[in-house]
């Protein structure tokens, strides 16, 4: 997923990625934080934002308990340089926690996560975004329109299609560029078959015998 989201601007690098989803629960912080840990190992500059005011998890997935975010920041005039943390074994990793939150927080973001982004961006390789999900809330919407590429998770089998094209129609009325949409919790089950066990054990045996061969 990262090579394939850095390949697809290849030419104008993409400073910020939203991951969203249609509906609650259906993997946007273990993409958000894995696609940033990914980003960070390849020693590029990251910052992982959580953005999800309403249901934080970015700090639960890290296992870090903060005192302040971007909650705090939104109501102290975008003050969240001192509200950043370092990721232990994550060198290259920053994240803004989202914080204790205040009633009518979750309003605000939308029109300032551009600011935030503007000042940040120089400063990172990129800006990984956690969210609400789409349907239902206003601030998302909001947000994809500030930021540089959006990913939509979806759980096949699960995630309502119609819903998903509502949502995808929406964001490209507001002409956001919607990098694609991940599907998460796939199985042999849900696939055609081409990454399933039988192939990859296949794959991983063809090329164990051609490094055997090459004397690797
Ligand atoms: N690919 C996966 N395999 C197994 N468990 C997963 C996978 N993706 C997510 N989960 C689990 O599903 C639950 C929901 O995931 P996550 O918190 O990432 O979703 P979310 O979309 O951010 O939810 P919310 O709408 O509450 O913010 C978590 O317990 C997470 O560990
Ligand atoms: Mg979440």
């Amino acid at each position: 997923m990262r090579t394939s989201i850095l390949l697809s601007h290849a030419h104008s690098p993409l400073k910020s990625v939203m991951v969203t989803s249609v509906l609650p629960s259906e993997g946007k912080t273990t993409v958000a934080v894995q696609l940033a840990i990914a980003h960070a190992q390849q020693n590029n500059k990251t910052l992982l934002i959580d953005c999800d005011l309403r249901r934080p998890g970015v700090h639960l997935k890290l296992g870090v308990t903060p005192k302040s975010g971007l909650a705090a920041a939104l109501r102290n005039g975008l003050s969240w340089r001192d509200k950043l943390l370092r990721i232990k074994n994550v060198p290259n990793l920053t994240v803004l926690p989202a914080g204790p939150s205040f009633q009518g927080c979750d309003a605000l973001i939308g029109g300032n996560l551009k600011h935030i982004l503007a000042a940040a961006e120089p400063e990172y390789d990129l800006i990984v975004i956690d969210s609400p999900p789409m349907l239902g809330f206003s601030e998302p919407l909001q947000m994809a329109a500030a930021v540089g590429g959006v990913v939509v998770v979806a759980v096949p089998g699960a995630t309502d299609r119609h819903a998903t094209s509502q949502v995808l129609a929406s964001l490209r009325r507001l002409r956001v560029n919607v990098l694609g949409l991940v599907l998460n919790e796939v199985s042999a089950a849900t696939t055609d078959g081409y990454y399933d066990d039988r192939y990859s054990r296949r794959f991983y045996r063809y090329y164990r015998q051609e490094h055997k061969a090459r004397g690797v």
